[in-house]
């Protein structure tokens, strides 16, 4: 039952040393004191002038550098109602913060269980290898394939949380169009490969953590999705790696986080990288995000790989082509080590 309350269970119970399965490694702790903090600015893409014709070169100009170099760049002037964003922060801590026997209703660690679900880390199992990480996480899966119902979603962030998705959807479709045209294709070429549409939603609460240089809220990983869409709160604590060092993405008001994964680098055959990024834990919090993944599940049996267009003799391809049902199948069996982008890897 400690599980189903959670990290903030343990935090609400007032321990001060944090649990062994969330102690990072000794070599893993001592890389980090030796590590240099990048200096570095993560680059800031402004929507607002996407109607006007210069305005949009310089945006997709904009994007093909961050893509090629960061993987993850930050958004304003998206579109995006700040009122959806302010109530989808306030429905995911609505969540958290509820009454722990309404909240273990959601509560199951089996990932492939329910479409909506609420984990912690209290159940990883150390002797495999795995930390835990310092958060609780409410999942919505099956957001767009008709198979969620509305009533599924817990009340208390329901109404919020398919707004803001609403709201993503269309965003998904501009970027996809500019990702596009990064790449040097038609507008509509990746939305025409049917990756787009977000299926999952990930709601994350990063308690105050009593030792936070032991642990980590998220541990370093590249996100297997095509894209992904961060809604951050203004706490910080995400940072994404560039040239071996980690610099912080540090918060905008309104802002989003964009983010590119291992099948769109696949798909552009490592013109544009998948940002290698986590989530540094603090002894403030709570943190709270929200990360929206477009996985091509839609599609799950539509060939995939390097496209076409971007291959040349002097450029050939470097992945084979997949289903992502094999890519999923396989990404869920493989070493810890290994990226999405090892799976297929010619
Ligand atoms: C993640 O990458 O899964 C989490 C991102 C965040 O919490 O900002
Ligand atoms: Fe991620």
């Amino acid at each position: 039952d400690d599980a189903k309350a959670g990290v903030k269970g343990l935090v609400d119970s007032g321990i001060v040393e944090i649990p062994r399965i969330f102690i990072r490694p000794p070599h893993e702790l001592a890389e980090e004191l030796n590590m240099c903090k990048s200096t570095l600015q993560v680059p800031v893409v402004d929507l607002s002038g996407i109607h006007v014709e210069d305005g949009s070169k310089k945006i997709v100009d904009e994007i093909r550098e961050a893509s090629e170099k960061w993987g993850l760049f930050q958004l304003i002037n998206h579109g995006i109602p700040s009122s959806v964003l302010e109530g989808m922060i306030d429905g995911t801590r609505k969540f958290h913060e509820q009454d722990v026997e309404v909240k273990k209703e959601y509560y199951s660690s089996d990932p492939t269980a329910r479409k909506v679900r609420y984990d912690s880390n209290l159940h990883v199992n150390k002797t495999k290898g795995k930390i835990a990480n310092w958060k609780d996480t409410l999942y919505i899966f099956e957001l767009v394939s008709g198979h969620l119902e509305p009533e599924e979603i817990p009340e208390v962030c329901r109404k919020t949380s398919l707004e803001y998705i609403n709201h993503v959807l269309k965003l998904e479709d501009i970027l996809l169009g500019l990702l596009s045209e990064a790449l040097g294709l038609k507008p509509n070429h990746l939305k025409a490969t049917e990756c787009d549409k977000t299926q999952s939603m990930v709601c994350h609460y990063y308690p105050a953590c009593p030792q936070p240089e032991l642990t980590l809220g998220t541990s370093k990983h590249t996100d297997p999705s095509f894209l992904t869409i961060i809604l951050q709160d203004q706490s910080g604590g995400l940072q994404v790696m560039c040239d071996n060092q980690w610099a912080d993405v540090t918060p905008i008001e309104h802002g989003l986080v964009v983010n590119i994964g291992d099948l769109l680098q696949i798909l552009s055959n490592d013109k544009f990288v998948s940002a290698t990024h986590r989530v540094v834990a603090k002894n403030v919090g709570p943190r709270i995000s929200v990360a929206c993944f477009s996985n091509g599940l839609l599609a799950p049996s539509k060939m995939y790989g390097p496209i076409k267009e971007l291959i040349s003799k002097e450029s050939p391809p470097l992945y084979k082509d997949f289903q992502v049902v094999d890519y999923v199948t396989k990404f869920f069996s493989k070493p810890l080590d290994k990226t999405g982008l090892d799976l297929f890897r010619l």
